[in-house]
């Protein structure tokens, strides 16, 4: 039970907001009001972070042309950015012990409020995964996207107005993550 009446109100809509959350790949193309894309970098930047070190850095790229080209990073995996409105870079400092977990937060929030204004949005990794030529695909979006001096690419996170409403199958997939409370949790 929550603290209190307010806490209990808070926590339900924060609920609600991540059993809605899907990742969605289809996108009609427009491009994502620069007001938009601050707030789901905003997002981002509440991140908790080993150490509090925060040792990313975020690269919100906008240019159309070079969303598309992205695209490219990964044979087929990132298809969806050939028709997304924005594509977001999180890149980080190595040398920070928690980088990646820093790195898959400030990921997981900007998603999850970017599902929450009503865009679609999806990760797409980048670390460890080759480009669609077979490259690797951390260069193939440096070649493509001004990184920090000597950071890695964590992953992507495309953004794209909906091409459609959510379906019974994210319906589907929502209530197959409900049954998880049953076969993956237990408490002792
Ligand atoms: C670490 C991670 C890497 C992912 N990489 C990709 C990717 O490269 N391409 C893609 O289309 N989806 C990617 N996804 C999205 C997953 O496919 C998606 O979360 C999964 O199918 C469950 O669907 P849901 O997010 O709608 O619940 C990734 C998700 C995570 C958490």
């Amino acid at each position: 039970m929550a603290q209190n009446q307010k806490a209990r109100e808070t926590a339900a809509i924060i609920l609600q907001a991540m059993k809605d959350r899907r990742s969605i790949r289809n996108y009609t193309g427009e491009a994502i009001p620069k007001e938009d894309l601050e707030l789901i970098v905003e997002a981002g930047l509440t991140s908790a972070s080993g150490h509090a070190d925060y040792p990313w850095d975020i690269v919100v790229v906008q240019d159309l042309d070079t969303v598309h080209k992205l695209a490219g990073a990964r044979a087929g995996s990132a298809n969806m950015l050939k028709n997304a409105g924005a594509a977001i870079v999180v890149t980080a400092d190595e040398q920070f012990s928690t980088w990646i977990e820093d790195c898959s937060i400030v990921l997981t929030n900007m998603h999850l409020l970017a599902d929450a204004m009503g865009y679609g949005s999806c990760w797409i990794q980048i670390r460890m995964r080759p480009d669609a030529g077979g490259g690797n695909a951390e260069d193939f979006v440096r070649s493509l996207v001004k990184v920090p001096d000597g950071f890695r690419v964590e992953a992507l996170l495309s953004i794209g107005v909906p091409e459609k409403e959510k379906t019974a199958d994210d319906a589907a997939r929502q209530a197959k993550r409900a049954g998880f409370a049953a076969e993956k949790v237990q408490y002792q």
